[in-house]
């Protein structure tokens, strides 16, 4: 639905070049929830300007819908027109709703259709239909000043799907409301996104985010992707970085001689007694160091930090019957003179 190839854009400002993106490959899928997560800096909102061509990219291209956005915007004195016309396609909502605070909640959701030439009559009814669609059906003639931030930014919800959006983009859309707010939020673009079959691209710096809405997401660093994926093959990656911070999962050794592990477990393997089955198996103490369980998308998914006694060459065994059951073995550390990364290596075997 969405796909960027090779996309760079360099800032020149005062003779300094910039470059917030670095040849970024993106590919959002028709109908999912897309996060992106990065420090600040790292290129997201960059990127999300490029997507609708808010920015123009330096080089490389953008396609929505199977439409090159890129081409569009190249060539031709009517290529303004045909680029416009393609965005009406593309919804966006803003971190600060970017509100117009003179126009009523209505007016405000009307605007864009206002510049789409629609009439009178059939922008009113299709405001109307839209705020209800958001939950603000009554607040119509309310003007923003009387709005709290969430309503704010369910009329900034309403107004990016004025041109019946196939697509919608999302830059920290929530980061300016309180955890509850955020949720409902969030809530609100799960539901648009199931019941319109919209497809959003959200840029977020909260792992929080991306655990209660999206399919899919990917980790910028300087203007790079460095790693992408859906939420559960990112959870299957070893090492992956992502899977770390929506699973943290601490817990230091309680001394020499034990084996850390850290196990994942996905789907019908996260309700099956494996750690006790482990125990019981081999006789073994094990201690819990640390734990995540959530569910993901519909689906129950977790991480837990265990402790067994023993060097890793002594563990092998039941580190192959935790594989054996279809979940993934990450070890941690190991309490052994060979490096480490050594024995991850073998332990993978
Ligand atoms: N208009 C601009 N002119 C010059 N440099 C810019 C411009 N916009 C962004 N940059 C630079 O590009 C880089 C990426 O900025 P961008 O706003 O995309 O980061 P971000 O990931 O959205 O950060 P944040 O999480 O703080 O919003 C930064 O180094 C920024 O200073
Ligand atoms: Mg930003």
């Amino acid at each position: 639905m969405i796909t960027t190839k090779d996309l760079t854009k360099v800032y020149r400002s005062r003779g300094r070049e910039i470059t917030a993106l670095d040849g970024v490959d993106l590919h959002v899928r028709e109908g999912e929830v897309y996060g992106v997560v990065g420090r600040s800096g790292a290129g997201k909102s960059t990127l999300i300007r490029c997507v609708n061509l808010l920015e123009r990219p330096s080089s490389g291209t953008v396609t929505v819908d199977g439409q090159d956005l890129t081409a569009l915007a190249g060539r031709g004195p009517r290529a303004g027109a045909a680029l416009r016309q393609a965005r009406t396609r593309i919804g966006m909502v803003f971190q600060h709703f970017n509100l117009l605070s003179s126009r009523t909640v209505q007016d405000n959701v009307e605007l864009p259709l206002e510049i789409l030439g629609v009439s009178g009559r059939e922008r009113g009814r299709k405001a109307l239909e839209l705020l209800d669609l958001v939950g603000l059906a009554d607040r119509a003639r309310a003007y923003p000043a009387q709005l709290s931030g969430g309503q704010k930014q369910r009329v900034g919800i309403a107004r990016a799907l004025a041109g019946d959006p196939k697509v919608l983009l999302s830059d920290e859309a929530t980061s300016a409301l309180d955890p509850e707010t955020t949720r409902s939020i969030l809530q609100l673009l799960r539901d648009l996104n199931r019941q319109l079959g919209l497809t959003v691209l959200l840029i977020t710096h909260e792992m929080d985010v991306v655990k209660a809405v999206c399919d899919s997401a990917a980790l910028m660093k300087g203007g790079r992707i460095t790693e992408s994926g859906t939420v559960p093959e990112l959870l299957a990656t070893p090492g992956s970085e992502l899977a770390r911070e929506l699973f943290p999962v601490g817990g230091e050794p309680s001394g020499e001689d034990r084996t850390v592990v850290d196990v994942t477990f996905h789907g019908e393997a996260a309700t099956r007694p494996v750690i006790s089955q482990l125990s019981r198996t081999y006789n073994i103490d094990i201690s819990i160091l640390g734990a995540a369980m959530d569910t993901v998308a519909g689906r129950q998914v977790g991480r837990m930090r265990i402790e067994l006694p023993g060097r890793f060459e002594e563990n092998v065994v039941p580190i192959g019957f935790l594989r054996e059951q279809g979940l993934q073995v990450d070890v941690a550390t190991a309490a052994d003179p060979a490096p480490a990364t050594e024995l991850v290596k073998e332990g993978a075997k």
